[in-house]
């Protein structure tokens, strides 16, 4: 089984990078195959019509569109901005919406978000469903979101607290058993 890991910040320094690549390592310890990629290898341009008209679609959304397509299951990791989808992420699920079928079609996801704030930015997450479900994604209902993400980690990347750390990895069980009973 192939797991991909879809960090939704392009900052160096992100969270959320920092979130993703932990759950990577959670998802290593199943018997799987665990594919993190950089959001920054997929820029895409703003979504226009009469680029897609005239060129096609980029090559960054074919790409990414594969690998969705090739997975068995995906983890969105990403930021709230404005109580809502950060551009980049909604820019790209945009161009991707623009394939048949929906590459998230038929794939098992599991949504996680960090931000510095209280609410680990939820709201993001409450956003981004109804798209990703509308593309066909069997979204779990649980999604993981770190509050006060900023002084969450230690310096190994791991987070601080035990218990959140635990309903993590449970999580992160439930999504791979999902995943896997769906996988073909
Ligand atoms: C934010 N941030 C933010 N945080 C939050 O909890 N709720 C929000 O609505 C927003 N809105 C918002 C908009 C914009 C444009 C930016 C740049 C930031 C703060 C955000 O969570 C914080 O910068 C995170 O660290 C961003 O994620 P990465 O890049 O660290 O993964």
């Amino acid at each position: 089984m192939e797991i991909l890991v879809w960090p939704g910040s392009l900052r160096e320094q992100s969270l959320n990078r920092k979130l993703a690549s932990l759950i990577s390592q959670k998802l290593g310890e199943f018997d799987l195959e665990v594919d993190l990629i950089d959001f920054r290898e997929y820029s895409m341009p703003l979504f226009d019509g009469d680029i897609q008209n005239t060129s096609g679609l980029p090559e960054t959304t074919t790409r990414l569109a594969k690998k969705i397509s090739d997975c068995d299951g995906f983890v969105l990791v990403m930021p709230e901005y404005n109580y809502g989808v950060p551009g980049p992420v909604k820019n790209a699920i945009d161009w991707l919406s623009r394939i048949r079928p929906y590459p998230t079609s038929g794939k098992v996801g599991f949504l996680s978000s960090a931000s510095p704030s209280l609410v680990g930015g939820a709201r993001g997450l409450i956003a981004v469903r109804p798209t990703l479900s509308f593309m066909g994604a069997w979204l779990m209902p649980d999604s993981f979101s770190l509050a006060t993400a900023s002084q969450a980690f230690d310096n190994d990347g791991l987070l601080k607290d035990g218990e959140l750390d635990d309903i993590l990895l449970e999580m992160l069980n439930k999504f791979v058993n999902a995943a896997s009973k769906l996988a073909d």
